[in-house]
This record gives C-alpha cells, structure tokens and sequence, in this order.
C-alpha cells in the first residue's frame, strides 16, 4: 500500500511544507508546524456531493444601473433581521442580514456563549427559528444556561455536534433562520485527518458553513477563541471569509462588557454596544456614560473627564493620570485605555511648554470602566489629569475636557463638538474646556447657556491658566526661562 503522503502547516498563516522546521518561512511564526495529510480536490467534492444540499446553479450577472425603486428598497430593509437586544442590533449594523456570515470573538469567560442564547431567545419572540450548536457543552448544559437566563422557547433548538457533516444535516432537517456554531474550534470534518481547531480543520468547516450561509439564506454566528495576544485563533482566512468579524471585550473581574465590529460588510465598524453581566445573564446598558461616571461623587487629583465619541454616539469617561516619584534609571510610563505614543506626546508637550518635569517621575494613565479610546480630542483631558496630578490641584467636579493638543502646543478643533457637549450637559456638566476654533459651531444655537463656565483655549498655557484658579495647594509650576510666547 502506498504510503499516505504528509505535509507540515503553519497554525498561523496556514502554509504549508514538505518537511518539519523550526520557524515558518512565511510569517516568521516559531513552532507552529504541525503535520497534517494534504486534502485532494476529489475527497472535498465528495464530501460536498454525498451530503447532497449543494445545489448547481448556472452562473448569471447582474446589472448594477438596475432601477431602484421603493418597492425594491423595501425588499432590502426586509432583509434584516432584528433581534431585539438593541445595543448588539446597533453594533451588526441595524440587524442581522439574512444570508449573512458573522465570527464573534473574545476571550474565555467572557459571555460570547451567554450573549449568543440572549440573542437566539430574543429572536425567538419574534418568531424566529434557531438552531444553537455547541461543541462544548452537552445539551443539557445549554439547556440549563438558557433556562436560567429565562428562555423557554419552542423556537430556540439547541444541540451538542462536533462533525460538520452532522451539523449541515441538522441545518437541512431543521431550516433556522439562524445557526450559532459554538465554537468553530471544535468543529471537525471526518475526511480530514489533523485534530480539531488546526488551520485546515478550521478553514474547511468554515468553508462549509459559509456554503450553508449563502446557498440557504441562513445566518450563520461562529464563535471564535482568541490567542494569549487577542487575536481571534486560526488562519487568517477565517476573518476574510465572513461578513462581520465582531470582538466582545471586557475585563472579566468586571461587569462591563463592550462589543465591537471590527468588520463589517453590512455597517459601520465604529459602533460599540455596552452590556452589563448580571446573574440573570447579559444586560443592555442603554446610557453607558452615566455607568462609567457612578463613583465620582467627588473631584479627585489627577482625574479629568472626556466627552469621546464612540461610531455616532458620545460617551463620557474618565481619565485619572497619576505621577510619582521615580526609583528607576528608566522612570516607567504605564498606560491602559489609551494609546502610549499620545502620552508621549503630550508628556513632552508639558514639559516643552509649560517646562514641567517628568523626568523623574514614573507616569500611570487609565481610563475608568475598561474603556479603550483612540481618539486625539481626549488629548485635552490627557493633558489636565497629569497637570492635576503632577502639581497637585483638583479639577472642577462637574468639569469636561474636549480638543486635540497639538506639537507647537496649540488646541487644535474636534468633530462632533456639538453632540459631545450636549451629552455632557444632559449628565449635568457645567464647566467645559473646548478648543477655540470649535467656538463658531455653537455661535447659532443656545445650548451653551446651559453651561455655566467656558473655556475656549488656544493653547496648552491656556488651559493651564484656566485651571489655575482651582489650586489645593500653593505649588506652582515652575516659571520657564525661555522669552517665547508661552512664558508664564
Ligand atoms: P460564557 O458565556 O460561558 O463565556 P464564553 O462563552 O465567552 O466562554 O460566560 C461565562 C461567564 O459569565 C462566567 O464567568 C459566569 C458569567 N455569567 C454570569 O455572571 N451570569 C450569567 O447569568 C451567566 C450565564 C454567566
Ligand atoms: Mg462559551
């Protein structure tokens, strides 16, 4: 009998070798080789042949100048389904597209499977079919789960399959309207030899369900595992198959949890939807600034709020800065929720302009609630929490900091300016720091009357003069030597 030939693929990118090396030529990746037995072109079209469902249909065009009338766009909206948890409804992009390929993923633990059910019983209100496939809990597990998140629902099936031959009949016998395969990890195709979760396992089972997904009109939910480093396990292919790639992030030792779109064929990637884990399951968080902002009762040293605008809706955070003395060669500069390189920057933008020293000092930066923002208009707030914390003064208690700082140490305008600082004052904020460019945007309407103090800056000794009235203590900073126009 001749013996059965075998290749070496990389776990990370998928390439393939002849021999076993240490290093994958390709992406560089160590010790991801692992052998598998090649997969000929005759065994995978039997395999799709023998299950019959895969239907052959002539290949046609369509026209793009086709003429879009109100009874075609109709048909369009009906195209989504919603499930009726807004805040995930929000992220997808205002409901699921039938026909659609979506990967959800997260770290262990996070509530990828809890949100997953939450869905499959919202949708069931509606009078949906889906089919809820785990991998790693037996059906009772799930049944258990789903029951004491209160779902009781003749339209929700629920099973425990790992062969996708089995999952592809079960999707024919049953016709969901929605198929969550949790996770795809541990979904396996009995022709290929390599264990579950490896690189060819993965990218052939999810080859099959994107069949299911666009040949039916099913929409399919993939779990996804992610690395130690955060990226969704596999190849890469994985992400470029599907439709949506959808990443549920949190710290685990809080109850906050944020889901966000990193692709989306069929919406806008910059929609996050907050939820909350409770004991009954998964809660939306219908005003997510007000949960992030619950404990500041009172001003504190070194923390600053901002208005940051997350896809088309403003959410307000908090950013707490804190310096201390330093016992290292290399003072250490800590930052989670933000990006190091603008602290950087804005260290720097301090010490050149309003000649404060932080070269001693070992600098922490957060933001409250595990919050990530990516965005230069927090560089205002940035910049106040290390003034507050560096000099020892408190900010004004209901006080909100929008703009960008820029290198010459000017405040540059923001986007958006209007919808930040009506959502600040809607939570009562009465003082705001804003970038004097941005002045004109409020020039014809009222809601500044609102407020009760305005700060338009031009620049970074701007707003260390405006703070300066509020001083806990008499340190000051240190006047600079320099004669430019900045001197204090
Ligand atoms: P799970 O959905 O199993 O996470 P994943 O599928 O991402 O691994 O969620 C498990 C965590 O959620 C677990 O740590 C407990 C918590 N949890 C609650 O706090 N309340 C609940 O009602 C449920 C179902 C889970
Ligand atoms: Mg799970």
């Amino acid at each position: 009998m001749a013996k059965k030939k075998t290749i070496y693929e990389c776990q990370n990118c998928g390439s393939q070798y002849p021999k076993w090396q240490g290093q994958c030529m390709d992406c560089g990746q160590w010790n991801t080789l692992v052998e598998s037995v090649p997969v000929t072109l005759a065994a995978q079209s039997s395999s799709n042949s023998s299950a019959g469902w895969v239907k052959t249909q002539s290949a046609q065009v369509t026209l793009l100048n086709l003429k879009t009338d109100a009874l075609e766009l109709e048909a369009q909206n009906e195209l989504r389904i919603q499930t009726g948890i807004h805040e995930f409804d929000r992220v997808v992009g205002g409901g699921l597209v039938r026909g659609s390929y979506l990967l959800l993923g997260g770290d262990p633990g996070i509530g990828k499977s809890t949100i997953l059910i939450q869905a499959c019983g919202a949708l069931s209100l509606a009078e949906a079919k889906t089919l809820y496939i785990s991998g790693e809990e037996s059906p009772k597990q799930t049944l258990l789960r789903a029951h004491r998140l209160g779902i009781r629902s003749e339209h929700v099936q629920v099973a425990s399959e790992n062969r996708i031959e089995m999952i592809k009949e079960l999707v024919i016998q049953n016709k969901p309207d929605l198929l969550v395969v949790d996770s795809i990890q541990t979904v396996f195709a009995e022709h290929i030899t390599s264990a579950p979760g490896t690189v060819s396992q993965v990218r052939e089972c999810a080859n099959q369900l994107l069949e299911i997904a666009k040949s039916l009109g099913v929409i399919v939910i993939l779990v996804g595992h992610v690395t130690k480093d955060g990226n969704i396990a596999g190849p890469k292919v994985l992400e470029h198959m599907v439709d949506t790639v959808l990443s549920f992030e949190g710290d685990s030792q809080q109850q906050f949890r944020i889901l966000r779109a990193l692709k989306n064929r069929f919406g806008p990637t910059n929609e996050i939807g907050v939820f909350q884990m409770n004991n009954e399951g998964l809660d939306e968080v219908k005003n997510p600034s007000e949960l992030f902002l619950e404990d500041r009762t009172e001003s504190l040293i070194g923390a600053a709020v901002h208005a940051a605008m997350e896809g088309t809706r403003p959410l307000l955070c908090e950013i707490q800065s804190l310096t201390s003395t330093s016992y290292y060669p290399n003072p250490r500069r800590h930052c989670v929720g933000l990006e190091l390189n603008r602290v950087h920057l804005i260290l720097a933008v301090l010490n050149r302009y309003l000649n404060m020293d932080f070269a001693a000092k070992d600098v922490f930066i957060n933001v409250v609630g595990g919050l990530k923002i990516n965005e230069p208009a927090s560089d205002l707030a940035i910049a106040a929490s290390l003034i507050s914390s560096q000099n020892n003064l408190t900010l004004p208690l209901k006080s909100c900091f929008i703009g960008e700082v820029g290198l010459t140490g000017e405040i540059r305008g923001i986007s958006q300016i209007y919808d930040r600082v009506s959502e600040a004052l809607k939570l009562g904020f009465k003082t705001f720091y804003l970038p004097e460019s941005n002045q004109k945007a409020f020039a014809k309407n009222k809601l500044l009357e609102q407020s009760e103090k305005i700060h338009w800056l031009k620049d970074i000794s701007g707003l260390y003069r405006a703070l300066g009235g509020t001083y806990k203590s008499n340190t000051k900073p240190r006047p600079s030597k320099s004669t430019n126009q900045f001197d204090l």
